[in-house]
């Protein structure tokens, strides 16, 4: 089954010349090419084609892409999107000046979320991500990371991961799932760490990664939560089993988790707003990306990573919402590229990489996915306008038109002219 997006006014390819990543001054360079249609077989990018031969070309079906850009499809690495009630309260008690981290200490935060999960069945749980997914793919992201976190126990990590992966089936985009069991430590375990840690470790790891739940493993190195230490035993564990890891680290203190990340060949860093700027460099060489997460600063009224020093030390920077009902309620990620801008200064050709091809980097997903060129997967999101920079100038609104997985379209916004 051959297909042709024809005609397009613009297609960001995001060209990686066979490199999958990009770092430094290279995420500037997201290759624009005019007058080519995209020829896609079985769901793969199989040519690009210039306009003059594109009608000779023979296709199945042809698709027009007439006044429209075309860029790789958004690849959203970092989500806790699989979560019950609401924090609107805590969201309140900022306004009058408490700060994140007292709300946890005093019980609320990740905690009262905990309840709220372990409160609701799986088809309750079901019936909530369903319209968070939707709304993702209305903003052309056509593969979503979302983590569990949230139930802390066995059953309820589980319970977490099932409703996830429920999705992988049940929704036209990937869906790509985190075990984020060391998120905090749940009330239960709250004087017996090295007992939540022995459930982790020796049994969760081992359960999920045989019943294929994840294969990747993420954890909050913080004060509040996990030392470098216990996030060391926790990957060294994951690693073993063949887990993909990821690291919360440097957000509110400096403990020591971007070594222990670094050491473990962790996929992603996330987070970064007081990275020490001496540890900057260590990310300059290293296959590790940087995943800003800049809704959670603009959340909680707080630093923003360094990004344009991460990106002069030649980091691979991505983006992500981090959206959560504690720290960004934000699952627009439009509005996180126009932050970036806006607040961490990223041009919108560095914020295209970052949502693109470092993000599937993130993920490990990098050689299918994030840019247009031959042999990658036919994911797109179509954008209705003639210059990329409207997307980061429109606040607030959605200019994408059309989102496609596979070469499927499997979105339309309605018209509104
Ligand atoms: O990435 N930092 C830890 N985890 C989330 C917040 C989760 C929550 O508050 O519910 C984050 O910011
Ligand atoms: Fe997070």
């Amino acid at each position: 089954m051959k297909t042709l997006f024809k005609n397009p006014s613009q297609i960001i390819t995001v060209n990686t010349n066979g490199k999958n990543l990009k770092r430094g001054s290279e995420l500037s360079d997201i290759n624009p090419i005019s007058d080519h249609s995209i020829l896609v077989e079985n769901g793969i990018i199989k040519d690009l084609i210039p306009n003059s031969s594109s009608s000779k070309t023979a296709a199945d079906k042809t698709f027009d892409l007439k006044d429209l850009i075309v860029l790789p499809g958004l690849v959203e690495c970092h989500t806790h999107a699989a979560y019950a009630g609401s924090r609107a309260n805590e969201f309140l008690m900022r306004l009058n000046g408490a700060t994140y981290e007292d709300i946890a200490k005093s019980g609320g935060g990740i905690i009262s979320t905990v309840k709220a999960v372990r409160n609701s069945s799986f088809e309750e749980l079901v019936r909530i991500l369903k319209p968070r997914i939707d709304y993702f793919i209305t903003q052309g992201v056509t593969t979503l990371e979302i983590k569990s976190g949230y139930g802390l126990s066995f059953y309820d990590e589980i319970k977490l991961l099932q409703v996830i992966d429920h999705f992988k089936t049940h929704s036209p985009i990937e869906i790509i799932p985190t075990f984020l069991g060391a998120h905090t430590y749940p009330p239960e375990y709250q004087n017996d760490h090295k007992q939540y840690l022995d459930l982790i470790i020796k049994e969760l790891l081992p359960y999920i990664i045989k019943n294929k739940l994840a294969d990747s493993v993420d954890a909050f190195c913080e004060k509040s939560a996990f030392s470098s230490d216990e996030v060391d035993k926790i990957f060294t564990k994951a690693k073993k089993l063949g887990y993909k890891l990821r690291l919360h680290t440097e957000q509110f203190n400096n403990i020591g988790g971007l070594d222990v990340a670094l050491r473990h060949k962790a996929l992603s860093v996330d987070h970064l707003e007081v990275i020490n700027e001496n540890d900057i460099p260590k990310l300059s060489k290293s296959e590790t990306v940087s995943v800003l997460l800049p809704g959670v600063s603009f959340f909680l009224d707080y630093n923003y990573a360094p990004a344009r020093k991460l990106i002069e030390h030649n980091a691979i920077v991505a983006l992500a919402t981090d959206y959560n009902p504690g720290s960004s309620h934000i699952p627009n990620l439009h509005f996180i590229m126009q932050l970036a801008a806006l607040k961490m200064k990223m041009s919108a050709e560095e914020i295209i990489s970052a949502v693109t091809i470092n993000s599937a980097t993130a993920l490990g997903l990098n050689e299918k996915l994030g840019s247009i060129e031959i042999g990658k997967q036919a994911d797109f999101a179509v954008f209705d306008t003639k210059d990329y920079q409207e997307i980061i100038y429109n606040i607030g609104l959605n200019l994408n038109k059309y989102t496609i997985k596979k070469g499927q379209i499997i979105f339309q916004r309605a018209e509104t002219k």
